[in-house]
Order: C-alpha cells, then sequence, then structure tokens
C-alpha cells in the first residue's frame, strides 16, 4: 500500500508535455525507505526519462543500491508493462524474484517478477572468459 500511494503520488508530477502519459514508479529498499520517480519528457524525445529509471536514481542518491519490491502505475486500459531498458535498470539492483506490480489508476492490478521480465538477463557472468 505504501507503495502504490507513493506511485499515485509521485506520477501525478509526471513532465509528459509530449506524450501525455503520466507514470509513476515506486522502490522498496532493504532499509524500508521509499524511492518515487516519474517520467520526465523532453524535446528531444530520446532524452527523456522512465519513471522506473527516476526512481532507481533516487535510491542511488540516497545510499542504496537493492530494491526489494517495485511498483509501477499508469492511467491506461491494462497494467503498464516497464519497457526494455527499464527492465535491464530493474535487474541491475534486484534479484530475479523480486516482485513488480503494474498497476492502472482505476485500481487492476497484475503481478509479475524482475526474472520474468527479463529472461535470459546480460550479467556479469556473460564478461567472464574462464
Ligand atoms: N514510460 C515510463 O515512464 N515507464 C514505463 O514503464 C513505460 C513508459 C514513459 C516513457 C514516456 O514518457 C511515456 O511513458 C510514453 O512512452
Amino acid at each position: 500500500m505504501e507503495l502504490e500511494t507513493a506511485a499515485r503520488a509521485v506520477r501525478e508530477n509526471a513532465y509528459v508535455p509530449y506524450s501525455r502519459f503520466k507514470v509513476g514508479a515506486a522502490l522498496r529498499a532493504p532499509s524500508g525507505r521509499i524511492y518515487a520517480g516519474c517520467n520526465v519528457e523532453n524535446v528531444a524525445y530520446p532524452e527523456g526519462t522512465c519513471a522506473e529509471a527516476g526512481a532507481i536514481a533516487a535510491m542511488v542518491a540516497a545510499g542504496e543500491t537493492e530494491i526489494l519490491e517495485a511498483y509501477v502505475i499508469a492511467d491506461a486500459a491494462h497494467p503498464v508493462p516497464p519497457c526494455g531498458g527499464c527492465r535491464q535498470k530493474l535487474a541491475e539492483f534486484a534479484r530475479g524474484h523480486v516482485r513488480v506490480t503494474m498497476a492502472t489508476t482505476d485500481g487492476a492490478t497484475l503481478q509479475t517478477t524482475v526474472a520474468e521480465l527479463l529472461p535470459g538477463a546480460f550479467s556479469t557472468d556473460h564478461m567472464d572468459r574462464s
């Protein structure tokens, strides 16, 4: 519930003049603290950042590097899944079993895990030549 509240609240601040699609994300870290982020678009479209990236940046800036649970919310007909880049970003800080809840502002939710979102994830193991 804390994650949902934080994600809903931060979503209101999304800067989305181009897509008009507000997204909010919230993460729970080992300290129990919740970190939130919203999407921030840019007139140079590829420079825009996703809500998940904002939440991860807030967590790391606060000195934490582990995600225990994630929540993403948007105003859509169906729960919105994190984009490919955000799946990789989440996987950097979350174990495979970590729950990711995707929600709509109307209250529909869908649950998955980081491993389900990014099967076969690239990791440091893949840089090992031995
Ligand atoms: N977006 C997110 O912030 N997170 C997601 O998981 C999916 C997409 C944003 C990026 C862009 O600002 C808008 O939604 C439309 O793609």
